[in-house]
């Protein structure tokens, strides 16, 4: 059997460590429990393969990089699923949800948006002259270890900003670490908040600053619009390219009692700095570009096909995945290519702007359940579940899916719609292999029976509102079983 990826798991963490140090091979995954583990165990994370003598022989299945057989399994399975949406189409469920298409358009963004190479600096300029006198610095462990705290730190003292760190943030950002930061930010008397990180210290910090000022536990704002005043102002300092968080009305933080990922979508946690510095993106691993590249690239997908897209975030949909074709196979190949990491930084960031203001789908709907249920990292997820969804929606925007071919870049002239939109899959699946993400959910360790529980929540989340194609639940737990 050829084993694609090896995910690197809590419980199989000591099988890949050698002499205090994990080493992280080509194409393997760690997950977010097992890098905690690490990180609590004091084990140094390397990515790259150990010294020779001091190789370690890792039982189990050995690691064999992707090939051109999975690659072809992978693009096997989403044209099955074309046929299978293709069957679906002639349903009645299947229409187009005109209802929820809004005749009245916002953009909401932050209003200021720092872009490029050194903007840091400019950022802690700009917040000195706001007048604030202290922030909580709102991120995780392991960048508070790698010294990036520290360098903030020093950037907002230059111009006269005190600072409190809370760094207890874990991926997928649970209820306890809102609470726990709120805490802090009381305690010592924080005027304002700053989020370093990736998506996770973001939504945590949207969560404290808005619970600052509402009051109430954060559940009491899950879906659309719940608060009623403005949060407390927060300076999004973003360190993976990415979530777009940094510049969104979305806050997801996971209940941990539930095991489900609540979404909070209210103008109100918008932060009010976005700020994008490709050097502070440098030092991410290949595997944690391609995971973040692959839902920065599926935000732009959703929101092109989404049933609030409109001319404005078509604009911003459709350059960020002409840009994201060209330039994340080059970061991940090479993380200090300045160029491909400006170019992703910016991407991401208009994938940002076009879903914040479209919304989303059945991918990050999805997504949310896997993430919430096994703590699979967010990008992960979404990787795996693109090509499938998109094949389901394939025939509620046969036109926009044959754009988003011609966007990446296929060959699709003289091509009927919907034979160039099975080539958008196509290459949609061959990125996945490219960047070496895993193609199955079973690779993730995701079990069957866990489905339908994960349909029924993936239908009363917030992004499945937007999805071009309204589903039932019998339909999200095909997918689900279609991507194991
Ligand atoms: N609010 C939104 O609009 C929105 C949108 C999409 C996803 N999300 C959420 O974002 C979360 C995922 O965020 P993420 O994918 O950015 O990952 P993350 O913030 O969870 O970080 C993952 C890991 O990467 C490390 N890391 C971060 N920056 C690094 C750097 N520059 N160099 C080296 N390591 C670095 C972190 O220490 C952490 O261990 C999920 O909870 C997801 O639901 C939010
Ligand atoms: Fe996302």
């Amino acid at each position: 059997m050829i084993v694609s990826k090896r995910l690197i798991t809590e419980s199989n963490l000591a099988e890949f460590c050698t002499d205090g140090v994990l080493y992280v091979a080509k194409g393997q995954i760690v997950t977010p429990g097992a890098r905690d583990k690490a990180l609590h165990k004091g084990i140094q994370i390397i990515h790259g393969v150990a010294p020779k003598a001091a190789e370690p022989q890792p039982t189990g299945e050995p690691v064999v990089e992707c090939d051109v057989a999975a690659e072809h399994a992978a693009v096997t399975t989403a044209i099955d699923d074309c046929a299978i949406a293709r069957r679906l189409a002639q349903d009645s469920h299947m229409t187009f949800p005109k209802d929820m298409v809004l005749a009245q358009k916002s953009v909401m963004m932050p209003s200021i948006n720092l872009l490029g190479p050194g903007c840091l600096e400019q950022a802690a300029k700009r917040v000195g002259a706001m007048g604030h006198r202290k922030g909580l610095i709102v991120t995780d462990a392991m960048l508070n270890k790698v010294g990036m705290v520290q360098q903030v730190v020093l950037v907002l003292e230059k111009y006269g900003i005190a600072t409190e760190v809370y760094d207890g943030v874990q991926p997928n950002p649970s209820t306890a670490n809102v609470n726990e930061g709120l805490l802090k930010l009381r305690k010592k008397n924080c005027d304002f908040v700053i989020s370093l990180g990736g998506g996770s210290p973001h939504d945590c910090a949207k969560a404290i600053a808005l619970l600052s000022s509402n009051g109430g536990t954060i559940a009491d704002y899950e879906g659309v619009d719940k608060s009623t005043t403005p949060a407390l102002p927060l300076v999004a300092i973003n360190t993976t390219a990415g979530t777009a968080s940094e510049m969104t009305r979305f806050c997801i933080i996971t209940n941990e009692e539930t095991k489900v990922k609540m979404a909070i979508v209210d103008p109100h946690v918008t932060p009010a700095i976005s700020v994008n510095d490709p050097n502070l993106m440098l030092a991410m691993p290949a595997s944690l570009t391609a995971a973040t590249g692959m839902d920065a690239l599926t935000h732009a997908i959703e929101a092109f096909v989404s049933t609030n897209a409109n001319p404005f975030t078509d604009a911003m949909a459709s350059k960020a995945i002409k840009m994201m074709v060209e330039f994340l196979p080059r970061a991940v190949e090479d993380g200090s290519d300045l160029e491909a990491r400006e170019q992703m930084a910016c991407a991401q960031f208009m994938a940002g702007v076009a879903f914040n203001n479209a919304g989303l789908g059945y991918v990050h709907a999805m997504a949310h359940q896997l993430g919430g249920m096994y703590g699979l990292p967010h990008g992960v997820c979404n990787a795996v579940l693109l090509p499938h969804v998109m094949a389901y929606n394939m025939h509620s925007r046969i036109k926009r899916m044959s754009d988003i071919a011609r966007y990446m870049g296929c060959d699709v002239h003289g091509k009927e719609p919907q034979d160039a939109a099975i080539e958008g899959i196509k290459l949609v699946c061959r990125i996945l292999t490219q960047v070496n993400m895993p193609t199955t959910l079973t690779e993730l360790g995701v079990k069957a029976e866990d489905i339908p529980a994960m349909a029924a929540n993936a239908m009363k989340d917030a992004c499945a509102l937007t999805n071009p194609t309204r589903g039932t639940q019998a339909d999200i737990e095909r997918i689900f079983q279609n991507a194991m």
